[in-house]
């Protein structure tokens, strides 16, 4: 499986052992935080400097792709998704979990005034989700939840094997 914008390594103990962990992310920071993890874990990840919005695996290389928290700061998260596809195989599942845009209009106000802040000191989008993207193909959605507010959204997609969008 491959985790996208893998950062200090948090989800790294979630994996279950006899499962082949790639990771990427765009920091050589947080990768070196991760790789440490991974050693306190005793786990053998294969953690590599990379860009979601150009993957450097083949096609139709891995059964599960997870990203969490990370297509907030992914400068073109469309193109991202649109890399995860290319990479997934025919039925393998895209899991995320993301702040996004809130459906409920009071929480989402909160969120268009600190957008701008947020965007230039931390490259984190506060109004975007997702599931935009997700549902233009070429996934079917098997599973979506949201917290309360409805700015964390959480998601499970599998990729059907039609042509990518
Ligand atoms: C908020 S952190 C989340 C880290 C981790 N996924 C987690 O849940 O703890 C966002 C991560 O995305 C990475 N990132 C940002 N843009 C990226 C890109 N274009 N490609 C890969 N990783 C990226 C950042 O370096 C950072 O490690």
């Amino acid at each position: 499986m491959l985790e996208i914008g893998v950062g200090t390594g948090r989800n790294l103990d979630r994996y279950p052992a006899d499962v082949h962990v790639v990771g990427i992310d765009l920091s050589p920071a947080m990768l070196s935080l991760a790789r440490a993890r991974a050693q306190e874990l005793g786990r053998d990840v294969d953690l590599q400097l990379g860009d979601a919005q150009a993957l450097s695996f083949a096609s139709e290389s891995f059964d599960t792709v997870v990203v969490t928290l990370a297509l907030c700061a992914v400068p073109d998260d469309h193109q991202a998704i649109r890399e995860i596809a290319r990479v997934l195989r025919p039925d393998g599942c895209l899991v995320w979990l993301e702040h996004v845009r809130s459906p409920f209009a009071p929480v989402r106000l909160v969120q268009r005034l600190l957008d701008p802040l947020l965007v230039r000191l931390e490259a984190d989008h506060l109004l975007r989700d997702p599931i935009d993207h997700i549902k233009q193909g070429p996934f079917v959605i098997e599973r979506l939840e949201r917290s309360r507010l409805g700015y964390i959204e959480r998601g499970v997609a599998r990729r059907q094997s039609v042509g990518l969008a």
